[in-house]
């Protein structure tokens, strides 16, 4: 209830730091964060990516630093991707089904050196692994094939779960996937293992700088518009979380972040689930842009935009930003 002024005046509550501390609704803390990284070959690897300004793609040694890093400054969770080498590439994205790919080393060598102190989160789709870049398989007019797909898929979680992953998170948008992850890890065991889905992603021109990190971008050819949702539809990505919390998601990610809040919103309103959001690559560079170009505060620009995810009902924030983040909430 609001009275009326000057009975009432805003700015009381305003007027010094200890009061707007007491009266803040929101807070943000290092344990809302998660951290994707991107994994590559070699040894005592750091390989900076260009149009991701900060961001490095670092070798398995290294990765466990990260690991360690990131524990150590609270942040609860990593997000894994491999560039995975051209000659490991191919149509059907095998590679994906290797138990010994860059992925699966890098989850077994955190967890050897970590043990249960951070959560590994890993990604399914196939685009690391595709010689042409798309998420899925292709039929011959190029259209992703959806069933043939949700098959490797669920051969690429359950490569993942073997080697340690403990939170499966398609990213890959076929339909039907999230239940037929689910029955293969029950099957096998795995009945701890959790599933993050990304269940309303779009297609998004904000993509652009992880697709270098990974290294699709070259590959691909045409968009990902059969599968990833459009823009413009909210009613769609409601229906999209309700199929996957019914197939067996644990949680539910909408990507991209910031453009995308009141999806967020309108997910938390209606589902009453964890929420989760992707503060995608082009977000990351667009802050990095504008701080680079003098027109904006790096340290504001973070707190602020990670803060908007909380307050618009988000459990937590996929950011490259995170170990800063977490740097600056420490103090
Ligand atoms: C792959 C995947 C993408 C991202 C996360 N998983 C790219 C895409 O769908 O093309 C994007 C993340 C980012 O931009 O930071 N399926």
């Amino acid at each position: 209830m609001t009275g009326t002024f000057p009975h009432t005046r805003l700015r009381r509550a305003r007027a010094t730091a200890w009061s707007r501390a007491m009266h803040r609704e929101t807070i943000l803390t290092p344990a809302d964060l998660i951290w994707p990284l991107f994994i590559t070959e070699g040894e005592g690897i750091e390989e900076p990516i260009d149009s991701l300004p900060g961001v490095s793609r670092w070798s398995v040694d290294l990765m466990v630093e990260r690991a360690r890093e990131a524990a150590d400054l609270g942040i609860p969770c990593l997000a894994l991707f491999p560039n995975t080498e051209r000659e490991r590439r191919s149509d059907d994205g095998k590679e994906a089904l290797n138990p010994d790919n860059l992925m699966c080393r890098a989850l077994r060598a955190i967890r050897d050196a970590l043990g249960d102190s951070i959560g590994l989160l890993t990604d399914v789709a196939l685009d690391p692994y595709t010689s042409h870049g798309q998420d899925g398989l292709l039929g011959e007019d190029g259209y992703v094939l959806n069933d043939e797909t949700v098959e490797v898929l669920v051969g690429q979680s359950l490569n993942q779960a073997a080697a340690g992953a403990d939170i499966i998170a398609p990213s890959d948008m076929m339909d039907g996937r999230i239940g037929a992850i689910r029955d293969a890890l029950e099957d096998e065991g795995h009945t701890n293992v959790q599933i993050m889905s990304y269940a309303a992603k779009y297609a998004s021109a904000f993509y652009g700088p992880f697709r270098d990190a990974v290294g699709s971008r070259g590959l691909l050819k045409s968009d990902k518009k059969t599968y990833q949702m459009d823009p413009a539809n909210t009613e769609e990505a409601l229906r999209e979380v309700e199929m996957d919390l019914d197939e067996g998601a644990d949680s539910v990610m909408v990507k991209p972040g910031l453009p995308y809040l009141d999806i967020v919103r309108r997910v938390k309103e209606t589902f009453e689930v964890p929420v989760f959001a992707y503060q995608v690559s082009g977000e990351y560079a667009m802050i990095e842009a504008a701080v680079a170009a003098g027109t904006g505060d790096r340290d504001a620009l973070v707190l602020e935009t990670l803060l908007a995810f909380k307050r618009a009902g988000c459990s937590g924030v996929l950011t490259y930003h995170a170990a800063h983040a977490a740097r600056l909430l420490h103090g």
